[in-house]
């Protein structure tokens, strides 16, 4: 029946573009991006990390965009569909895979956010005795019950947007939310250069330890890093190509969402890291940085209860609609391969994904022993995912555009038609990008 209806499509190719911004920007661009900077030396590490995007990431991002706008269908179906009967298609299901992984732990830490944000509302979180927040967040994440129940929230948030669609919902609240998020991140970077650790964090984040170059986790970290922040890998960004009407240009479009993207990191790097450094906060603190960092910052400032307010509210809301593109990915195969309506499609995979991030929330205080390849059961689906999942899966849609397609077609596909930027293009796929991918594997196993 779905199949004779008429697919739905993006209002304009504005819409589109802010949703696949919407897509890319979220917690990614602040929470993670934060903490593996911290982690992985901070300016070596930017650096690769820069690298991965304009190398790997904007070209496969073409790539998704080209194979979703003319396929018409969602990750699987796009395979299917222009490969019929070819391996190929295992990308697809690693995509929809990787959509439950990620969104999996995604509503957790966007719990978190949404439980600050709450906070900022009703008086800001409690300073410990030593006067830090460390002891307030980790009090929060070790309770069993209170973070369940704002990943419940974010996820019945995440599918109310998606039941509503694409037209009335996903697109319509990007437009209005994303803009207010770059207003106010830029504002709190300036405030947070003043605080005093501006000239330890620029130099951590702009002047970087040559020695980290020779370590192979940090071209991961930032391999890993460049994939979950441009939301690249698992085909979220065929599935939005695919509600594309076949008249827009793609080039212009791939370009804006990565330059934002890693603007916005930066920007939040900018943030964040003298806060850490004015407060004597390690940067390496993990998952938890930005919830112990941020309030440093409110606390200190005037008003600091309604910026703080604000910034929760707009990271809650950057990550709905980021968790929408996860869940969009699912939601389409489901529909098209079950002949689910949206509605239906919705709240049973947004339930399910829920359920399967439970363990993930209580990894923080009563699964607190358990360790997934010595890391904690949060961290280790985010490695899993991010770190292999998503290189794999760009991997094979590189391939897939560089090699499956005919060079014509790709080139008519891509909208770059038979110009010099569309041959390298096509060389990166076929050639650069799965040749660095590969080796960024093979060096973190320790085989090259
Ligand atoms: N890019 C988003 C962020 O930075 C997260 C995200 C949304 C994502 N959709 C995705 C990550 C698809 C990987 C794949 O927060």
């Amino acid at each position: 029946m779905s199949a004779l209806k008429t697919r739905e499509q993006w209002g304009s190719k504005l819409g589109f573009i802010l949703a696949a911004m919407g897509s890319a920007v979220g917690l990614g661009n602040i929470w993670r991006f934060s903490y593996v900077a911290g982690e992985s030396g901070g300016a070596a590490f930017l650096l690769i990390y820069i690298a991965c995007i304009i190398a790997i990431g904007i070209p496969i991002l073409m790539a998704e965009f080209s194979i979703g706008r003319r396929a018409q269908s969602d990750v699987v179906g796009s395979f299917e569909t222009i490969a019929p009967g070819k391996p190929w298609v295992l990308a697809g299901f690693l995509g929809v895979a990787s959509a439950f992984i990620i969104l999996s732990f995604y509503g957790v830490i966007a719990g978190w956010s949404l439980h600050y944000f709450l906070q900022y509302f009703t008086g800001g979180p409690a300073a410990g005795e030593a006067g830090g927040y460390g002891d307030y967040f980790v009090n929060f994440i070790s309770s069993p019950i209170q973070p369940l129940f704002w990943q419940f929230l974010f996820m019945a948030l995440t599918i109310a947007i998606v039941y509503g669609g694409i037209k009335k919902g996903i697109e319509m609240w990007n437009k209005i939310l994303m803009p207010a998020l770059a207003i106010l991140v830029i504002g709190l970077a300036i405030y947070s250069l003043t605080l005093g650790g501006a000239g330890e964090a620029m130099s951590f984040l702009f002047s970087p330890d040559w020695s980290a170059f020779s370590d192979p986790a940090v071209y991961l970290a930032a391999l890993g890093q460049a994939f979950f922040s441009l939301s690249l890998g698992m085909g979220a960004l065929i599935t939005y190509g695919s509600y594309l009407s076949k008249k827009e240009t793609l080039p212009s479009a791939a370009v804006s969402v990565a330059s934002l993207d890693t603007l916005f990191a930066i920007i939040a790097g900018i943030m964040i890291f003298p806060v850490v450094f004015a407060f004597g906060i390690s940067p390496d603190s993990g998952p938890g940085l930005v919830f112990i960092a941020l309030p440093e910052i409110f606390a200190e400032m005037n008003g600091g209860l309604i910026f703080g307010f604000l910034f929760f509210f707009l990271l809650s809301a950057a990550a709905i609609t980021s968790g929408v593109s996860l869940l969009e990915v699912a939601v389409a195969y489901f529909m098209r391969r079950f002949e689910w309506s949206r509605k239906k499609a919705a709240v049973i995979i947004g339930t399910i994904i829920f359920l399967i991030g439970i363990p993930s929330s209580l990894g923080n205080g009563v699964l607190n022993n358990v360790r997934i390849g010595g890391l904690e059961i949060l961290d280790a689906a985010d490695f899993l995912a991010s770190n292999i999942f998503l290189p794999l899966g760009g991997l094979m849609i590189a391939l897939f555009v560089g090699w499956g397609w005919k060079k014509t077609d790709a080139l008519r596909e891509s909208d770059f038609g038979d110009t010099t930027i569309g041959h390298l293009w096509v060389f990166v796929l076929r050639f650069i990008a799965p040749v660095m991918i590969m080796l960024v594997f093979l060096n973190a196993i320790g085989i090259f």
